[in-house]
């Protein structure tokens, strides 16, 4: 973390959450957080579509941001069973995680479909989280870099460079999602730092400017130390998210 760049921590419920579970969960987090201007980071929630308005709703006026976990790039089109960035603002929603891995794996999401979908959620006022990460055989083969590379390059390429600093990026290694094994901070910082040095292939500004989380197996217990790593600029918390207590207090560890 570094002053110049505000912390922020998204919870990802991923596959859990009816409208009735997501409202008293906005209700509780809400006691445990501080008051906006008081909170040591921004603060979101990346809820399944049916359960977003519900916590727009009961979000409102607290500053905690809404996201959705996918989009589809196209306004609309013979695209069953997809949404649109339109249909996502019109909710109120402020943002949309692109590109996790789980996506990636089991729902065919491709490098080439987020090229379109980063810049059409910029496009429509929503914020981007663009996930990249290797996976372990990737990374045993030393393939780290030139995966992330690819991955960079390609959801930044039809980003403006002038909006390069709206998105946030995600740095999840896919061996530390879920698992348990949570990356070294030296490993997260270093994965990060070297995301930093692509965005700065782009732009140096930009680079200083666009904030990389690290997400895999964050938990209030290991926030702190990897909160504390120059390039780390906030979490994307699965498991530990579902819990509000304990998600508050991951906020609570982005105080420097
Ligand atoms: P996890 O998931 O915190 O449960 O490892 C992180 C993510 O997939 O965003």
């Amino acid at each position: 973390m570094t002053p110049e760049r505000r912390p922020f921590i998204a919870g990802n419920w991923k596959l859990w959450g009816t409208r009735a579970q997501g409202g008293e969960y906005c209700d509780r987090l809400l006691e445990l957080l501080p008051d906006e201007g008081r909170r040591p980071a921004d603060v979101g929630l990346c809820v399944p579509f049916t359960a977003l308005d519900v916590c727009v709703e009961r979000l409102r006026g607290s500053g905690v941001k809404v996201l959705a976990q996918n989009m589809h790039a196209e306004d609309t089109g013979a695209f069953t069973g997809e949404v649109s960035a339109a249909m996502l603002t019109e909710l109120g929603v402020d943002g949309v995680v692109l590109g996790h891995s789980e996506r990636r794996q089991y729902n065919c999401e491709t490098d080439r479909a987020l090229q379109d979908k980063v810049p059409a959620a910029l496009e429509a006022g929503l914020s981007p989280i663009l996930c990249v990460g290797e996976s372990e055989e990737e990374r045993e083969r030393g393939e780290t870099q030139r995966k992330l590379r690819h991955q960079v390059q390609e959801g930044l390429d039809k980003v403006p460079v002038e909006r390069l600093r709206e998105v946030t990026i995600a740095y999840e290694p896919i061996w530390a999602i879920g698992t348990g094994r949570v990356a070294t901070p030296e490993i997260a910082q270093e994965a990060i730092g070297f995301v930093r040095a692509l965005v700065g292939d782009r732009s140096k500004e930009a680079a200083g400017e666009v904030r990389i989380q690290y997400g895999g197996s964050v938990k209030p217990e290991n926030a702190g130390e990897i909160l504390a790593q120059g390039d780390i600029d906030g979490a994307l918390v699965g498991g530990a998210s579902l819990d509000p207590e304990g998600f508050a207090r991951i906020v609570a560890a982005a105080e420097p």
